[in-house]
C-alpha cells in the first residue's frame, strides 16, 4: 500500500488504547484514506488508563481531528465525554470521539458494525434467540444491536455469573437472561438458539468452548465470533465442519472503521475492497507465525 507523503494539511487521527500495539485500525484506515484519496494519516495512541483523561484533553489541544477508543477506555470516554450520541449513550460506551470547533462528539459505531456485517452475510439473523458469550466491554454494543433488532431472547453466559448480572441490569429494556458459562446450564438452551455470539477473548490464543455442544443448535443456527485474529477461531472451525453458518470478526471491525471514517471525513470508504487487503495482510502474517 502506498504511504501518501504527510504534509502541513495533513489531517491527524487515530486509535487511543493499551495495548494498540496489535491494532488492525492503522492499516485499515490507511486503506480508507487511500481509497478515497483523502489527506489524513491515522496513528496509533498506546495511552495507559490513568492517562486517558489527559490524553482526552490534550488530542483536540494537538489539532487531532479525531480518535477511536478502544480497550480499555470505551467505558471511561464514555464517563467523561458530555455530547454523546444516543447510541453511544444507550450502550454506555465510546469508541469514535470526533474533535469538532472546540466540540467533543462521543459516538458507538460498534453495534451498527456488528449488525452491517451480518447484513453483508444476507443471513437473516434479526429476531432470533441469541446467545452471547461474555460480559466484557465487547458484549455491550453487541447487547445493544441484538436487543435494538428485536431478539426474542438474549441468554448471556460468562465465566464470572456477576458480571452478566451486572451486564443484563444495566439493559432492562431487552430480554437478557445472565448464566454462568456452564455445560449443563448451556445445553438445555441450545435448541432454540438461532444465533450465537462470542465476545470473550476465548479464541485469541487458539482455545475452544467445551461448553458449548453444537450439535444441539438448529440446522439454521450461526455462529458469530468478534474475535479476528485468528480469522479462523477454534469455534468458527468447530461450527463450519458441521455445516453450521459463521460469521467472522473482520467485516465488524471493518464496519466501525468505516463508519467511524464516514463520521470524520464524510467519505464512504469501499469496505469490501479493505476488506480482501486485510484478509491478505491477516494470513500474511499468520504464515510467517509458523
Ligand atoms: P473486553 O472489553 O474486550 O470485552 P474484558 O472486559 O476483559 O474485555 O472481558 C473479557 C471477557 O472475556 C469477559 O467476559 C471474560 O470473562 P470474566 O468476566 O469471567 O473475566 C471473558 N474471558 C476471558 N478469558 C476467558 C476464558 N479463558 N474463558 C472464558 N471467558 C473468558
Amino acid at each position: 500500500m502506498a504511504k501518501p507523503p504527510i504534509t502541513g494539511k495533513t489531517a491527524v487521527y487515530g486509535i487511543v488504547g493499551d495495548p494498540v500495539a496489535h491494532s488492525l485500525s492503522p492499516l485499515m484506515h490507511a486503506a480508507f484514506a487511500e481509497a478515497v484519496g483523502e489527506d489524513l494519516v491515522y496513528v496509533p495512541f498506546p495511552v495507559r488508563e490513568a492517562h486517558f483523561a489527559a490524553a482526552l484533553a490534550g488530542l483536540p489541544a494537538l489539532g487531532v481531528r479525531g480518535v477511536n477508543v478502544t480497550v480499555p477506555h470505551k467505558e471511561r470516554a464514555h464517563a467523561l465525554v458530555q455530547e454523546l450520541t444516543p447510541e453511544a449513550a444507550g450502550i454506555g460506551a465510546v469508541n469514535t470521539l470526533h474533535f469538532v470547533e472546540g466540540r467533543v462528539l462521543g459516538h458507538n459505531t460498534d453495534a451498527a458494525g456488528f449488525s452491517l456485517s451480518l447484513d453483508d452475510t444476507g443471513l437473516d439473523w434479526r429476531g432470533r434467540t441469541a446467545l452471547v458469550i461474555g460480559a466484557g466491554g465487547a458484549a455491550r454494543a453487541i447487547l445493544w444491536a441484538l436487543g435494538t433488532s428485536g431478539a426474542t431472547a438474549i441468554h448471556l453466559a460468562n465465566r464470572t455469573l456477576a458480571r452478566a448480572e451486572a451486564l443484563a441490569a444495566a439493559f432492562p429494556q431487552f430480554p437478557i437472561h445472565p448464566l454462568p458459562l456452564d455445560r449443563d446450564r448451556l445445553t438445555p438452551l441450545l435448541h432454540e438458539v438461532g444465533l450465537v455470539v462470542n465476545t470473550s477473548s476465548r479464541g485469541l490464543h487458539g482455545e475452544g468452548h467445551p461448553e458449548l455442544e453444537l450439535a444441539r443448535l438448529p440446522k439454521t443456527g450461526i455462529i458469530c465470533d468478534i474475535v479476528y485474529n485468528p480469522i479462523s477461531t477454534p469455534l468458527l472451525a468447530a461450527a463450519n465442519s458441521m455445516g453450521l453458518r459463521t460469521v467472522d470478526g473482520l467485516g465488524m471491525l471493518l464496519h466501525q472503521g468505516a463508519a467511524s471514517f464516514r463520521l470524520w471525513t464524510g467519505q464512504h470508504p469501499p469496505v469490501a475492497a479493505v476488506k480482501e487487503k486485510l484478509e491478505q495482510w491477516l494470513a500474511s502474517t499468520q504464515t510467517a507465525k509458523h
